[in-house]
This record gives C-alpha cells, structure tokens and sequence, in this order.
C-alpha cells in the first residue's frame, strides 16, 4: 500500500510501522521509542528478538540525545566526515533507547540516511526510526519497492522513491571499546574509515557472536542453493550464475552480469536484484563469482558469503 510522505509520518507517529527508502536498502520502520510499535517490526519481519536494530536519525545532534555521554573524538570524526550517508555507529546508550531495540546490550546502533525522502520522514515523524532492512528475516534485502512487497505482501504501508542508489546495507563500526571495529562491511568502504581513524579491528567468530548478535547467522539468502562456481558446474544448464565483467562462458540456465565493466558500485547497486531475478526462475542452483576484495567489493563478498552459510 503505497503512502504518501504526510500519512507516513502520521503512522509511524501513531506507532504503526511503514517502510521507506534509504539509500542503501528499504528500512521497516518504527518510532524507537515506542516498544509496541518495535515489536511490530519483529513480528513482521519474523525477526530473532536477539538481533538488534539501527535507530535513523536526520541530523547528528539527535543522535546525541540517545547515546550515554558526550561524544569522543573518534564518533565526532566519522559524524562529521560521513553523515549522511552510509555508515552506523555504535556507541553507548542512552535511557531514551529501549532495551528491544538493542536486544538488551548496553550500546546502540545509529545513522543518518543520506535520502531526501528517509530525511524528510525523519523530520515530519519527528522521532528516531528504528529500521531493519525490510525483508523477511534471513532473506534478501530489498533495493526496490516491489521487492519489499513481494516479501511482505502487499498490505505493507509503503514509502516508494524507486531504486537504492547504494545497494548494499550500511558499513557497522563500533566504537564501544577503545579499539574501533568493522563490524559489518558494507555501503561506505572500509578504506574511506581507516582515513578518518586508523585501522580497524575485524571482530573473531566468537567475539562476532558476542559483539553483534545476528551477524554470525545465515543472511540475505535466496531460496535457491547458492555456492561460489566451481570446476565440477556440469552440467549448468539448470544453474545459474552471477558474474562480475563479461565472459564468454555458454551453457549456464541463465547469467546475471553484476557490471560488466567491473565497476564495483554498480555491482553492489545490482547485487539483490540480481540476485532475486535469478531466485525468481526455479533453478537448480546459483553459483557466484567473488568480485575483486577491496572498496564496496569487501560487502558484496560478505553478502554472497553469508548467503551461502548452511
Ligand atoms: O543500511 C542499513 O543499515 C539498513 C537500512 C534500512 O538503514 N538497515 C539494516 O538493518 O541493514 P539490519 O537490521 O538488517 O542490520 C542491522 C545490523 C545487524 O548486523 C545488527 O546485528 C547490527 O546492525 N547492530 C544493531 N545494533 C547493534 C549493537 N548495539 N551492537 C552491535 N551491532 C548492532
Ligand atoms: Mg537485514
């Protein structure tokens, strides 16, 4: 159900969820001060409780009003640098967030979208937004509004503004110990972070676990079988495969191109369409080439990682 920017708002200020678009993936939103309101962002999604949201703010002075404290350096640094724009940050939280939002850990997740229509619904609601990617749980982040309703039905109030510039969900770093860590890679590179504040910790498995519940499980999957390609691919003519740069490979069921000339942001802008397009033809399996491990490559990478984990 397609909402205009106005009636949004009035829903999510009367504690209904809405989606809307950012300019990584389309968020299921929710007032995140409300926990009725974030308790329907779970139950929609079917959701693990465990796995905690981001809350959207429009500007970093609101941010502020919900962390613990006032800022160190570091978090003012990435702010000021990124924001807008496709990084979350963790940081201690204040009593204004609800324990559901951040499934009872002692930080929180935040970030400004760099969207005119996610910043304009943020200003008229007047209140942070919790958002989750909105999609059902495990399964593909939608990039467009049609993806968000082919998961979750048509009845979803829905803001749409077309395609997600970026493609990818936001890069996670945390700040909540002295060593800053990349949690997530995603939506900004983790070059661009490294310039702003030195390296980066990469969390273990354990730590991952510990450190961001939900990040360890299997993600953004399609229905069909996903693997990297391999030699023993025959016969193919019931795979499918995503490539990233043209080959003059035959015989596969079908072939998505992330970018044909190898340009590592229209791959990430294309990836989940391109990856449900091939969901969407009841094929045997999909098989995926990795793309080059550096810039917006290293979220792709994960992505496709993640969707393949039993
Ligand atoms: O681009 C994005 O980030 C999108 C758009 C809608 O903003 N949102 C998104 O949300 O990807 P979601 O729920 O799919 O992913 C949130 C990530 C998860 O990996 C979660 O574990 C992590 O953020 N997270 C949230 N709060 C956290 C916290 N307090 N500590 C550590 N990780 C946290
Ligand atoms: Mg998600």
């Amino acid at each position: 159900m397609r909402l205009t920017l106005e009636e949004a708002a009035r829903r999510l200020r009367a504690g209904e969820i809405v989606a809307f678009p950012t300019e990584t993936v389309y968020g299921l939103g929710a007032d995140a001060t409300n926990e009725d309101a974030v308790l329907k962002i779970f139950e929609t999604k079917a959701r693990p409780r465990f796995d905690p949201l981001i809350v959207h703010v429009p500007d970093v002075s609101t941010a502020q009003t919900l962390s613990l404290g006032p800022w160190e350096p570091r978090a003012l640094a990435l702010a000021e640098a990124f924001w807008p724009g496709p990084l979350t940050l963790v940081l201690p939280k204040g009593p204004l967030v609800p324990d559901l939002v951040t499934a009872g850990l002692e930080t929180f997740a935040v970030r400004v979208p760099d969207h005119p229509t996610a910043l304009e619904l943020l200003r008229l609601t007047a209140r942070p937004l919790a958002a989750p990617s909105a999609n059902r749980f495990g399964r593909l982040s939608p990039t467009t509004a049609e993806a968000v309703e082919s998961q979750l039905g048509p009845g979803l109030p829905l803001l749409d503004a077309g395609p997600c510039r970026v493609g990818v969900e936001s890069t996670v770093v945390s700040l909540a110990r002295s060593e800053a860590m990349l949690l997530r890679p995603g939506g900004l590179p983790r070059e661009e972070i490294e310039a702003v504040v030195g390296h980066l910790q990469i969390p273990t498995k354990d730590s991952l676990q510990r450190e961001s519940p939900g990040r360890s499980i299997r993600h953004y999957a399609p229905r069909t079988p996903l693997r990297w390609r391999g030699r023993e691919d025959h016969p193919r003519s019931d795979l499918g495969l995503l490539q990233f740069g043209t080959s003059d490979e035959v015989g596969w069921g079908a072939v998505e191109d992330l970018s044909p000339d190898r340009d590592l942001r229209k791959a990430a802008r294309r990836l989940y369409e391109a990856l449900r397009r091939l969901d969407g033809l009841g094929l045997r399996g999909l098989r995926a080439e990795p793309v080059p491990d550096e810039g917006l490559g290293q979220a792709i990478n994960d992505r496709l990682e993640k969707a393949m984990q039993p």
